[in-house]
């Protein structure tokens, strides 16, 4: 196999979920790159196991600027590209809003100007790619959110990635970098425990039935709530959003690819899919039969209820795919099945 470029990637929050599974996808997506990962999480990230590239860890607390320093200091050099995507979820960033701000925003802005001053080998722009999220919509939207719908967030952690969103545009606006934000949807499911965001239940009412384990939906009051079929998430699978987080650094190093993105704006929506809660109790029905779904049972909650749905429950997928990001196929039924192969 003939290497044809070497590439230093730093991944904050490589501890998480993603940024923990992100290495292995970049190196699979481009074999004929040499890469370096500089992995950072305030939790020790683990070194990934088998991945076919140089790795050095660091435990570092992002809005501390001295662990900063740190991770553009390293024996690999300055980063070629920078994922960002550490950060305080939703529910954590409404019960400690100082927390949230401070780690979802401040650090963006230290991060950011950080790869700002430091200028890889190549001499061009660090390469910025920013893990935002649906949060930043709100208020009243269409059936169906374009790239023009203004965002209006409701929360404190839409809020924070917004600002984040609107650093990164600016910044590549001056060549400070050279970014791109890409809005996930909520992926599904996650595994392990249920993290501290408000669309969790969208996972635990799958990951814990299929576990043989009672789950609580916070919509409805029962199977039979209408309130089922009208609450709906945007979601995608995890494998398609690992591909999507990969295509951004190509986007992002194809100089056509960047002229197609909006001159005003760095953020690209990326692809998912519309479910309502009754369709995510019927895909489960489909996978694992009646006893699963017999183990959820109902609980509302006004606060979770509000949240969900002040988010937006359908996107025009088109200017993502004209970048190049894909989409999934298989509905919710297929994220239970990749589930079921991956983490179980
Ligand atoms: N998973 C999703 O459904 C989803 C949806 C929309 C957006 N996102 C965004 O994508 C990114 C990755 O998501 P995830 O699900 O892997 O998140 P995750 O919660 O699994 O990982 C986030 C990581 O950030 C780390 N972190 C928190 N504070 C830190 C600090 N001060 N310094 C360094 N690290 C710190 C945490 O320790 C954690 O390991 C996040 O920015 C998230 O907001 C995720």
């Amino acid at each position: 196999m003939t290497i044809d470029s070497l590439q230093t990637v730093l991944i904050t929050g490589a501890g998480g979920w993603l940024g923990s599974l992100l290495p292995q996808t970049l190196v699979e997506r481009s074999p004929n790159t040499r890469f370096s990962f500089i992995l950072a999480d305030v939790v020790a990230p683990k070194h990934p196991k088998g991945l076919a590239a140089k790795v050095i860890t660091h435990q570092a607390d992002l809005s501390d600027p001295a662990s900063l320093d740190a991770l553009f200091a390293t024996e690999f050099g300055h980063p070629d590209v920078v994922y960002s995507m550490h950060g305080i979820m939703s529910l954590g960033s409404e019960e400690n809003w100082d927390l949230g701000m401070k780690i979802n925003f401040d650090s963006t802005r230290l991060l950011l100007e950080k790869a700002r001053h430091s200028r890889p080998a190549s001499g061009e722009p660090v390469r910025f790619v920013f893990t935002s999220s649906v949060a930043t919509y709100g208020g009243e939207l269409p059936d169906v959110v374009l790239p023009s719908t203004s965002c209006t967030p409701e929360g404190a952690y839409g809020t924070a990635k917004l600002m984040g969103e609107y650093l990164v545009s600016e910044y590549s606006r001056m060549g400070f970098v050279n970014g791109l934000s890409v809005k996930l949807p909520t992926i599904v499911p996650r595994p392990g425990v249920p993290s501290r965001a408000t669309s969790a239940f969208v996972s635990s009412i799958v990951r814990e039935p299929l576990a043989g384990v009672r789950a609580t939906c916070p919509i409805g009051t029962s199977p039979d709530d209408p309130l089922l079929s009208t609450t709906g998430v945007w979601v995608a699978k995890p494998s398609t959003t690992l591909i999507n987080l990969a295509h951004a650094n190509r986007v992002l190093a194809d100089k056509e690819m960047v002229a197609k993105v909006a001159r005003w704006s760095r953020s690209v929506q990326l692809p998912g899919f519309t479910t309502t809660v009754r369709e995510i109790i019927d895909a489960l029905r489909e996978v694992r039969g009646d006893e699963a779904v017999k183990l959820i049972t109902f609980d509302d909650d006004e606060t979770c209820r509000r949240i969900v749905s002040s988010w937006p429950r359908s996107f025009d997928n088109s200017y993502a795919q004209r970048l190049g990001f894909i989409v999934d196929t298989d509905g919710f039924a297929g994220a239970i099945r990749e589930y079921m192969r991956n983490s179980m």
